[in-house]
């Protein structure tokens, strides 16, 4: 069955052809805790936006519009405001839980049930891929009164909008006390690296206002799982506004941003989620390691040990002032080839890698203030040995009188080929620290766990699936896995 001769209703979604230490740290792997909500709460919360009840809609003068609303409303099914009151749509934390849901919409796409054993002899593509007049041309149906609109990010104003619709709506821990802070020049360069499309850029407007409600990316990337090698799109910032929660847009924008990467010849994705969905290629876990033990404690990111004193972990997560590989240094433009190659050197042992070319390993890894710093070591025949990377991520504090923000930062590439690993992650962490980094994350993917306890790091407390869409493999080691998605 072709895209074109399915159910062309456009709400249906049973069209498959698309889409450490002495601390404990809060879990901030893309966790927000699913408040109970029912029809009734989301109704009111909807009417709320509507008619400029809460903050935040004080603060933006775009509103949504009533009869957009009420549209949105009529469209929910019973079935739906049901499901909704029960919350049977909320992300789940728990494998157990997890498989016993019903999926109505992923049941519906090309990806394992959850806890399908795959064997190696089976690792390939759940659906084929299709010739273009085979697929879907026209866009999937929004509710009356919504529109897609793809987002310029080249333009200003387009980048500001969509900055701020993420500071006020993405990803928050687990007690909503964190919301993720991607800075505008952040949000361009993930964006837009090499191969990047506009069409990718997927936005949804209320129509009449042209307020930005919901938003999807896909970002191609070449993609390496066990021997084989395929184009595949990297899934990111997918959000919808707080106001327009358990009404089935995820949806909408899952099956459209697929639908446009089908027509540009992308049959694969790949993504991360905190909740536990079908499709699960890997799990894993962030661990976190302390730089300003004070204000982590003060802003309630991490939490005092039993018997554990504020000056006994300050002295315990204490850093030297200065590096200590000798000829570890920042990384130059001229040290990028040398670079690249140890780093695909290095990728070459996982089953699941990116493969960089120069140039995008030029446009992803090298020092961008705010957005990424590299570091790399050069021996005394001026050559290049090990190389190794962080992303800046903070976080805004929400409701603290004192703090706005957590400087956090995130392990990014890296290829130790002289020196010890945890030596070069030690002299990472010392200028994160000197940087004025209050957090440095990182997952247990990689060689990490080779480091993670030794530089007292502590274990969040949720964890990070590794999703790959349309394709079945055996569940992957987490130590197995070398993809750092921003
Ligand atoms: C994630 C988010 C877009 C989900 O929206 P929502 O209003 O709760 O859910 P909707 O009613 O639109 O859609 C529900 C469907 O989306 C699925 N879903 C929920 N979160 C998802 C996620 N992170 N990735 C993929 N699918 C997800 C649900 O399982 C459900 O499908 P099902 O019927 O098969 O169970 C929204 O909660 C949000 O914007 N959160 C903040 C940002 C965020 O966490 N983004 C995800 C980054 S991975």
């Amino acid at each position: 069955m072709t895209d074109q001769n399915r159910n062309e209703d456009q709400n249906d979604e049973g069209d498959s052809s698309t889409a450490g230490a002495s601390t404990t740290s809060k879990s901030f792997s893309q966790k927000s805790k699913s408040k109970p909500a029912d029809a009734t709460a989301v109704v009111a919360a909807a009417t709320d936006v509507v008619d400029g009840n809460s903050t935040r809609a004080e603060n933006n003068n775009q509103k949504l519009t009533d009869k957009s609303m009420r549209n949105l409303m009529k469209q929910m099914t019973l079935a739906e405001q049901a499901a909704a009151s029960n919350n049977v749509y909320a992300p789940k934390y728990d494998e157990k839980a997890a498989s016993r849901q019903e999926w109505k919409f992923w049941q519906t796409q090309p990806v394992p049930t959850i806890g399908t054993k795959i064997d190696t002899s089976n690792i390939g593509p759940i659906e084929s891929n299709k010739l273009i007049d085979e697929l879907r041309q026209e866009p999937y149906k929004l509710p009356d009164g919504f529109s897609w609109d793809d987002i310029d990010i080249h333009v200003d104003e387009q980048l500001q909008e969509l900055y701020t619709f993420l500071s006020e709506n993405y990803i928050e821990d687990d007690g909503n006390d964190f919301r993720l802070e991607y800075s505008m020049p952040f949000l361009r360069w993930a964006l837009c690296a090499p191969g990047w499309l506009q069409k990718l850029h997927v936005g949804v407007r209320v129509t009449k206002s042209g307020k930005l409600v919901g938003f999807i990316s896909a970002v191609p990337i070449r993609m390496r799982v066990y021997d084989k090698e395929l184009p595949m799109v990297d899934i990111n910032f997918l959000c919808v506004h707080k106001k327009l929660r358990l009404k089935r847009l995820s949806p909408v924008l899952i099956k459209e941003i697929t639908r446009r990467g089908h027509l540009e010849g992308f049959f694969q994705a790949v993504y991360t989620a905190a909740p536990f969905l079908p499709g699960i290629a890997s799990k894993c876990r962030y661990w976190h390691r302390l730089l300003n033990v004070k204000k982590s404690l003060d802003v309630k990111f991490s939490f005092l040990g039993r018997n554990v004193t504020v000056q006994r972990m300050q002295k315990l997560h204490r850093l030297p002032e200065t590096t200590q590989v000798a000829g570890f240094r920042e990384m130059r433009d001229a040290d990028i080839p040398q670079a690249w190659r140890l780093l695909t050197q290095y990728l070459t042992k996982f089953d699941v890698a990116p493969v960089f070319s120069l140039d995008e390993f030029e446009y992803l890894c090298k020092n961008r203030p705010t957005i990424v710093s590299a570091f790399v070591v050069e021996n005394d025949q001026d050559e290049i040995t090990d190389f190794i990377s962080y992303y800046h991520l903070p976080s805004t504090i929400l409701n603290h009188p004192q703090y706005k923000i957590l400087n956090s930062c995130y392990m990014y590439y890296y290829a130790a080929s002289r020196t010890l690993l945890t030596d070069l992650v030690n002299d990472c962490l010392v200028q994160a620290h000197n940087s004025d980094f209050d957090v440095f994350n990182a997952l247990d993917i990689m060689d990490n766990k080779e480091f993670l306890e030794k530089l007292k790091f502590g274990a969040g407390d949720g964890n990070i699936q590794y999703y790959i869409y349309n394709w079945k493999c055996p569940l992957i080691p987490a130590e197995k896995v070398a993809l750092v998605l921003q």
